[in-house]
């Protein structure tokens, strides 16, 4: 429940709180695109971050007209869960230095946001229908579409080449003083005689 979210009593004010929920995850995945942007090293998957940062745009827009409709205010609810997904892909992108590495790390992190909005734009879809508001399904699914079309191409790019260079990146040849330390360690370490 959101700070300034009031109780859900009824199917559609259910409906209307996953729909701020959606907003707000939208506006935050608008926000934290720009760096995944450019981060990515990969031109086409720069090329597909970008074109995707454009749909959210539309995306948002789409849900700007069916508040209207649902003669709802449009706002937004604080989502954990898609703060958690963000968080998490800015955690781990941080903590990679290799490029092809990070490529393949940052469409993870791009399919995990895509799946989280396919499950609620899918629920959404569902649940305007049942609320007899088919002219909201019809634009929601629009969106649907989008995401869905959009995991598809990420995980198309990841399968074709993205995940294929970072399996094959080699570990860096450890220099003297390492391999030294090495040797150090691996002495300590060494399994005393029976
Ligand atoms: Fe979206
Ligand atoms: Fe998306």
């Amino acid at each position: 429940m959101g700070w300034f979210s009031s109780d859900i009593d009824t199917f559609e004010e259910l409906f209307i709180h996953t729909l701020q929920d959606i907003y707000y995850a939208e506006h935050q995945i608008k926000k934290a695109m720009p760096d995944m942007i450019e981060k990515a090293s990969d031109a086409e998957l720069k090329k597909g971050f970008r074109m995707h940062l454009k749909q959210t745009d539309g995306q948002i827009k789409r849900l700007d007209r069916v508040f209207k409709l649902m003669k709802s205010v449009p706002q937004g609810t604080k989502c954990p869960a898609i703060d958690g997904i963000i968080e998490e892909a800015n955690e781990i992108a941080g903590e990679i230095e290799n490029k092809t590495i990070l490529n393949a790390a940052l469409i993870a992190a791009a399919q995990a946001v895509e799946h989280y909005e396919i499950t609620r734009y899918g629920t959404l879809v569902a649940w305007a229908r049942l609320i007899g508001r088919a002219d909201v399904a019809k634009i929601l699914n629009m969106t649907l579409k989008e995401e869905k079309a959009t995991d598809k191409k990420l995980g198309g790019i990841a399968k074709r080449k993205i995940n294929k260079k970072a399996a094959a990146t080699k570990l860096k040849k450890p220099t003297k003083a390492e391999q030294a330390e090495n040797a150090m360690l691996v002495a300590a370490a060494g399994i005393p005689a029976i």
